[in-house]
């Protein structure tokens, strides 16, 4: 089966979707996105991104072009319709394309949507047994990073600073602060309680990070959202990464240095696996 893309209210076969060179999300990384896990063909907190997505989009000044009904059903047919049971569903909303290249916004805005599904793999289950190996770097983006915008030209050098030093993630700190990582939400746990920095400008509303939350609340695991500061993060007992494409991971290494003393994953992530499957399982039980 080709894969479907919905490109402008119509579902096109992955080889016939074209996008115009004039458009400002090719030429501006003027647009917005969304990644949504799909888990046994149901999409996974669908209205928490949606309303996410709502958000980017107030933040960058452009319209809504659907209605929530709308996106709820291109959503649904999509995960029905792809063909993996799990898959990872990618929303771009852009400004779409104008006459000249100009900065400005075009007077008339034809925005341009794309949906599509990508086979979603769950993180090794080395990674999760083993942790996965961190660097860290300044964070270096700009003052928005509560959207979800398609320019993520900063994302991807820190993302690469991982990469070329054999690593998953880079932990990302700020004016001493930590933030949230290239792609995913960064936890702390300390002394048994877990830590969260406060959702500000300064990084994404993580999905997952709230997941992590609730779920931290609901099992009486204590938890402080605060600043956090990139000492208390580099003496960690527990370092975790969590996004919608890799659930919660542990870290176990920083800068080459083991976090907490045996440099394993610790065991309130151990918990907080668990919690996290189980609560999956309710929450796609209830859905189907
Ligand atoms: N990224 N912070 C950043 C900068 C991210 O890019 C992401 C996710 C997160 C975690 O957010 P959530 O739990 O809602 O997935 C935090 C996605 C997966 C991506 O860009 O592919």
């Amino acid at each position: 089966m080709t894969a479907r893309i919905f490109l402008n209210g119509r579902w096109l076969d992955a080889g016939e979707a074209r996008v115009p060179v004039m458009d400002r999300g090719f030429l501006f990384g003027d647009g917005v996105y969304e990644v949504i896990p799909v888990y046994s063909r149901q999409a996974f907190r669908l209205e928490q991104h949606l309303a996410r997505l709502q958000k980017s989009l107030d933040g960058i000044q452009l319209d809504n072009p659907y209605r929530l009904d709308e996106w709820i059903a291109f959503v649904t047919q999509l995960a029905r319709e792809a063909e993996w049971e799990d898959q990872s569903i990618y929303i771009q909303v852009t400004r779409g394309p104008m006459a000249v290249r100009n900065h400005a916004f075009p007077q008339v805005v034809t925005p341009t949507v794309v949906l599509l599904a990508e086979p979603m793999t769950p993180p090794p289950a080395s990674q999760r047994g083993q942790g996965i190996a961190a660097v860290s770097a300044a964070d270096i983006r700009w003052l928005r990073c509560d959207l979800k915008t398609t320019s993520l030209l900063a994302n991807c050098l820190l993302r690469q600073v991982a990469v070329a030093a054999g690593c998953v993630e880079t932990v990302l700190f700020r004016d001493g602060f930590l933030t949230e990582g290239s792609a995913s939400s960064i936890f702390v746990v300390k002394d048994g309680v877990l830590l969260a920095p406060i959702k500000n400008h300064l990084m994404l509303p993580g999905i997952t990070y709230d997941v992590v939350l609730e779920l931290a609340a609901q099992h009486g695991l204590p938890h402080e959202v605060r600043d956090v500061t990139e000492a208390e993060t580099r003496a960690a007992d527990e370092l975790w990464m969590c996004s919608s494409t890799k659930e919660v991971l542990p870290i176990v290494t920083l800068d080459g240095r083991r976090v907490g003393c045996d440099g394993a994953p610790g065991p309130v992530f151990a918990r907080m696996y668990d919690w996290y499957q189980e609560f999956k399982a309710t929450v796609m039980r209830a859905a189907a």
